[in-house]
């Protein structure tokens, strides 16, 4: 059973759904959830994971030097060392040293097409712009703001959309079912990761 982290800084909305199905849906079998961290003591997450009683862990990024809370972050996750770093709504950038102690093994979600726009307010950005549609996306975690290797994206129409909230109601809809089948994918991936070691086996050679 693979380990994950899930990384918060808010509402947590995305974690809970990720929760749930590890709890008893798709996820299920699949990962356990090691714990909830979150660089925000009053995060809401944090409150409603110990709720459903998952560990949480909190290093306040607060009135702290980056490089001090980057530290802090870093040696608590290598202690850890979870199968996958799962950011669901983490709001700072992650330091180099994090991202290569864990190549390919972060993840996060983003709501619009992270080719397009990066950083926060997704769905603002979609509504200001009267898209028809946004396009979530599940990517790898590079050094950039939102610039990794994009693993999927899902389309939501937002067609017909009279306010704002109502954007980010089907955006989030949609998204907190498609993180979950996107960990599944990535997490029970073992033929996709042996045909690439074979291949890189063959070029090796
Ligand atoms: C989600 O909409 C997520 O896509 C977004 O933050 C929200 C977190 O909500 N992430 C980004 O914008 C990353 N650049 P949640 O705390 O309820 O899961």
């Amino acid at each position: 059973m693979k380990k994950i982290i899930i990384m918060i800084s808010g509402r947590g909305s995305n974690m809970l759904a990720i929760a749930g199905n590890v709890k008893s849906g798709i996820l299920k079998g699949v990962c356990e959830i090691q714990a909830v961290f979150s660089n925000k003591a009053d995060a809401a997450g944090l409150q409603i994971a110990t709720e459903m009683g998952i560990r949480t862990h909190c290093i306040s990024s607060k009135g702290k030097k980056i490089k001090k809370y980057n530290s802090l972050v870093l040696e608590w996750l290598k202690q850890k060392n979870p199968d996958m770093i799962v950011l669901a709504g983490y709001m700072k950038v992650l330091p180099s040293e994090l991202i290569q102690e864990f190549p390919r093994r972060i993840v996060n979600i983003h709501p619009a097409d992270t080719t397009k726009h990066q950083g926060l307010y997704g769905y603002e950005w979609a509504w200001e712009n009267k898209l028809p549609e946004t396009k979530i996306t599940v990517h790898y975690v590079d050094e950039g703001l939102d610039t990794g290797e994009i693993i999927e994206q899902r389309a939501v129409d937002l067609s017909g959309c009279n306010s704002l909230e109502e954007v980010e109601q089907r955006g989030l809809k949609a998204e907190h079912e498609f993180y979950s089948e996107c960990l599944r994918k990535i997490l029970t991936a073992k033929h996709r990761k042996t045909q690439r070691d074979m291949f890189l086996k063959k070029v090796k050679n």
